[in-house]
C-alpha cells in the first residue's frame, strides 16, 4: 500500500457582480468582439468593496468542507495560493483558520502567481507524503481586480476575481498509476523573464502597483511550455495523454488552452473551459475549473485530470491527480 493525498472535497465561490465584456467599452477603446476573439473571455466577476481575498477564500473552504462532510476542526494544515493577500502579512491562509474558527494545525500562503495552485498542490502533498498533516485545505483565491490599471486594454479586460477549494486526504492506496489521489507533479521557473509579467508594487515602492504584461511574449511561452511541462508529470505518473479524461488548465485565453490541448494530443471534448465566464482567475483558476467541472456533470469520480499553468516569474507546472 502507498499514502496518496487524495481529494476528499472540492468548492468554491465567486463575487456576485458580473461583468461582461459590453461594460469596458464605457472606459477603454475595444470591442466584445476584441476580446471573445482574442482571448475566449466573454464575461468575469468582480469582488464588491470589502470583499477582499480572505473573504473569498473563505467562502471556497467552506464549500469545500460542506461537500466533504468534513467539519473545520478536523483540517491539520491550509495552504493558500494567492499574489493578492489582504494584507502583506499576516497570511491570507491564517486569516481563513480564524474565519474558520480553527484553533489548531498550521497555515500559509504560497506565491507563485497563476502557477500557484500547482505549486500549493505539490507543497499540499509533500506534507502528507512527509507525515506532517493527513488533511490540507488548498486554496486558489484572488482579487486581480484591485490590480488592474483601468486605463490599459491589453489587460484589464483578461483578468477576474473568484476562489476554489480542495480538501486532500491522507489515504492508503495500492500503489499503482489506477490509485486514486496525486500521482505525479513537475514545476519549474525561470528568473530571466520576470519583467513579462509582473506588478509595479509592494514594499520596494510603497504602493499596491498595477499589473504588467508583455502578452504576446508570455503567450508564446505558454503554447510551448504548457504541454511539455503536463508531458512530463504524465511520463512521472507513468501515463500519457490517451489516459487523461480531463484536462483542467489554467484558464487565460481560449487559444493558448487550445493550443495545449492540440499539442497533447487531447480534444477539446476532454477539456474544461471555464474562461469565458471567469476571465484569468490567477491561482484560482484551477481549483475553480476543477469546482465548475465537477458541477457541470463532467468530471467524475476516478477520472485522470491533469493541471497545468504558467503566469509571472515565469513559473509553471503541472499536476496529474486522480479524483
Ligand atoms: O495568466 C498569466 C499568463 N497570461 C497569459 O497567459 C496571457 C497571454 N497572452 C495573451 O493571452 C494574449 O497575448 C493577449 C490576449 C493578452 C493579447 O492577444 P494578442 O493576440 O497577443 O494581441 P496583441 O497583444 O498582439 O495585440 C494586437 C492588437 C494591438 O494593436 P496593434 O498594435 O496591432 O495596432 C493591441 O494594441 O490588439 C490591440 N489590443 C486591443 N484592441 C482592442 C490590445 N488589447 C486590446 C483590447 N481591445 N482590449
Amino acid at each position: 500500500m502507498t499514502l496518496r493525498a487524495v481529494v476528499r472535497g472540492v468548492g468554491h465561490y465567486l463575487p456576485a457582480r458580473v461583468v461582461p465584456n459590453a461594460e469596458f467599452v464605457n472606459w477603454i477603446d475595444t470591442s466584445d468582439e476584441w476580446i471573445r476573439t482574442r482571448s475566449g473571455i466573454e464575461r468575469r466577476h468582480f469582488a464588491a468593496e470589502g470583499e477582499t481575498t480572505s473573504v473569498l477564500a473563505t467562502e471556497a473552504a467552506r464549500a469545500a468542507l460542506n461537500d466533504a462532510g468534513m467539519e473545520a476542526s478536523e483540517i491539520d494544515a491550509i495552504v493558500v495560493a494567492t499574489s493578492t493577500a489582504d494584507f502583506t502579512f499576516p497570511s491570507v491562509a491564517t486569516m481563513v483558520q480564524s474565519n474558520l474558527g480553527m484553533t489548531r494545525g498550521f497555515a500559509f500562503d504560497l506565491q507563485a502567481v497563476c502557477a500557484g495552485y500547482v505549486y500549493a498542490l505539490t507543497t499540499a502533498n509533500a506534507l502528507i507524503l512527509a507525515g506532517q498533516a493527513k488533511t490540507v485545505l488548498v486554496i486558489g483565491a484572488e482579487t486581480f481586480s484591485k490590480l488592474m490599471d483601468w486605463t490599459d486594454r491589453s489587460t484589464s479586460v483578461l483578468f477576474g476575481d473568484g476562489a476554489g477549494a480542495l480538501i486532500l486526504e491522507a489515504q492508503e492506496q495500492p500503489g499503482t498509476n489506477q490509485d486514486r489521489g496525486i500521482l505525479a507533479s513537475d514545476l519549474n521557473s525561470d528568473g530571466q523573464f520576470k519583467d513579462l509579467l509582473y506588478v509595479d508594487g509592494g514594499v520596494s515602492t510603497g504602493t499596491t502597483g498595477h499589473l504588467r504584461m508583455q502578452g504576446k511574449e508570455v503567450f508564446r511561452h505558454a503554447i510551448e511550455k504548457l504541454a511539455e511541462t503536463a508531458h512530463t508529470a504524465l511520463e512521472k505518473a507513468g501515463l500519457t495523454s490517451d489516459d487523461v479524461d480531463w484536462i483542467v488548465p489554467h484558464q487565460a485565453n481560449i487559444r493558448i488552452i487550445e493550443g495545449t490541448a492540440k499539442r497533447m494530443q487531447v480534444p477539446m471534448e476532454r477539456v474544461i473551459v471555464t474562461v469565458q465566464d471567469h476571465g484569468n482567475t490567477s491561482a484560482a483558476s484551477i481549483p475553480l475549473a476543477i469546482s465548475v467541472g465537477r458541477a457541470r456533470g463532467q468530471i467524475k469520480p476516478g477520472d485522470l485530470i491533469v493541471t497545468e499553468a504558467i503566469g509571472g516569474g515565469l513559473a509553471w507546472g503541472s499536476v496529474v491527480l486522480r479524483i
